[in-house]
């Protein structure tokens, strides 16, 4: 191994400092991110560290006090400034103590002094992860670096967070679905939210048009419609909207031709069983005024919708890949659509919970442009609904082997996502970020020392993972491949 350094005072057994021999970084070209191999002097343990935040330090040139260095630059002799007092350090974070071909947590305080090399082997080949493992990026440009990550926490979700560009869209579509097809039992069904991220690329694909809406969001639907029927404030709590409720599930339970003329039937006697006088009278008025503003076409349309969630659910267990083209459709509309298919996940969640045996789904939702169906900031109307379906589906998935992948641009504020879904994702993916988001980085989810200058600069394609489908303790940086773009398979 090269010798790159020597660790400086003040070490720990999860970081130091090292001290680089002369010219030893500029040599091998060490940055952040790089690893290191610390061969203890005392103890003889080696362990396996990443470099993390480096600098320049030269004593003679220092702000804040008058001093040689000072006095030179104001004669303008900095040039003349020796510079042999320079020198360069960093902070390494200790992965673990290599023991047998494998990195092993490191307990023991690592000794001043100890010599500090440029490992020889892949660093990455220490980290086997318990599981079916899937292998996302490689190292730098070390394209024979894998990072291998345990699939089976799928289960326990997985966010990808980065600005629009940093490459999430590209991630999950030319590493992360291939890689679960190939080597998982897991099938994916994939929102596509712009219809150009996914649907070019694989072969099954529903269009959004398509799809059946259950009868709860129909309900959702015309009241969001029919503004609540000129109630201020959510929900279907007065007798219109109670009225409409119980109409469209009989409507649903017993079929019909002409939905929209014959939810005014079923409107109109539920008010009329339900209400007297002067009230119903006002309450009948008002459902009109108001219900006359739906397009009769396009609700019926809506309704004759034959592909339900549990027809996809039936292609799943052929196809390894379905994609929802949402794109066809208005931003209210894709919502729609989305929540019939999560709510009936969530009905079988259900189903299952309450006993007759546990089936296991081994279903992976992976949803684009997360923050338009689950933000960050509450909602009304049919996001709300999302926001609690995703969380729910997020609180109960891994017990049945449903796993969700959310990509957002952000993690809280106005690109982020819901707060109550974020503590039960464990995997995160962080690419480029605006500095709005970086306080959220460090503090809650890679808890590692990266300069915030090391996330807002990173390049497209590249991402620190962390969590529980990741074998390392810590954040680890990966660079996506580029895609040949060419089709995927299902
Ligand atoms: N690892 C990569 N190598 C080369 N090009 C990439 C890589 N990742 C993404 N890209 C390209 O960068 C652009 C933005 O990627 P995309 O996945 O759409 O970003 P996002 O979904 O984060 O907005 C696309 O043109 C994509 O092909
Ligand atoms: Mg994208």
């Amino acid at each position: 191994m090269e010798k790159l350094g020597l660790v400086a005072s003040g070490s720990k057994s999860a970081e130091c400092y090292v001290i680089f021999e002369e010219e030893a970084e500029l040599k091998h070209n060490i940055v952040e991110e790089d690893f290191v191999v610390i061969e203890d002097k005392r103890t003889k343990l080696k362990t396996l560290g990443i470099v993390r935040t480096g600098r320049g330090i030269d004593p003679t040139i220092k702000t804040g006090v008058y001093g040689v260095g000072t006095a030179y630059v104001s004669k303008g002799k900095g040039d003349l400034l020796s510079s042999n007092r320079k020198f360069f350090d960093a902070a390494v974070t200790v992965l673990g103590e290599i023991k047998d071909g494998s990195v092993v947590p490191n307990r023991k305080w690592i000794t001043p002094g100890s010599w500090v090399f440029i490992p020889d082997a892949n660093p990455f080949s220490y980290f086997v992860p318990t599981g079916d493992p899937i292998e996302i990026g490689h190292y730098k440009d070390r394209n024979d670096w894998r990072l291998k990550l345990n699939a089976n926490m799928i289960t326990r979700h997985v966010a990808i967070y980065g600005s629009t560009g940093s490459g999430k869209s590209h991630l999950v579509r030319v590493e992360l679905i291939p890689e679960i097809v190939k080597k998982t039992k897991f099938s994916v069904l994939v929102f596509d939210y712009s219809g150009e991220d996914y649907a070019p690329y694989f072969d099954d694909i529903i269009s959004v048009k398509d799809l059946a809406i259950d009868w709860e969001t129909m309900v959702s639907k015309i009241c969001e419609e029919c503004r609540d029927f000129g109630y201020v404030g959510k929900g279907t709590d007065n007798a219109i909207t109670n009225a409409v409720f119980i109409g469209v599930k009989r409507l649903y339970e017993r079929g019909t031709k002409n939905f929209y003329q014959d939810l005014i039937a079923e409107v109109e006697a539920e008010l009329q069983q339900s209400q007297k006088g002067a009230w119903l009278e006002g309450y009948l008025n008002k459902f009109h005024a108001y219900y006359e503003e739906v397009d009769p076409d396009e609700l019926n349309e809506l309704f004759g919708r034959s592909l339900t969630a549990e027809k996809i659910e039936q292609m799943l267990n052929e196809k390894k890949v379905v994609v929802v083209d949402l794109s066809s459709e208005e931003p209210e509309s894709r919502v729609s659509a989305v929540l019939s298919i999560l709510r009936y996940y969530i009905k079988q969640l259900k189903k299952n919970e309450s006993g007759k045996g546990l089936k296991v789904l081994n279903r992976v939702l992976v949803i684009d442009e997360a923050p338009q169906f689950c933000p960050y900031g509450r909602e009304f109307g049919a996001v709300a609904e999302t926001t609690d379906a995703i969380a729910t589906l997020s609180a109960l998935g891994r017990k049945h082997s449903l796993g969700l992948v959310l990509l957002s641009q952000g993690i809280k504020g106005d690109a982020g996502i819901n707060a109550a879904i974020r503590r039960n994702i464990n995997t995160k993916f962080v690419g480029k970020l605006s500095p709005n988001d970086l306080s959220e980085v460090n503090n809650e989810i890679l808890q590692s020392k990266i300069e915030d200058t090391m996330i807002t600069n990173l390049l497209t394609g590249e991402f620190y993972v962390a969590g529980v489908m990741s074998p390392i303790g810590q954040a680890i940086l990966i660079r996506g491949f580029a895609s040949k773009e060419e089709k995927y398979g299902g």
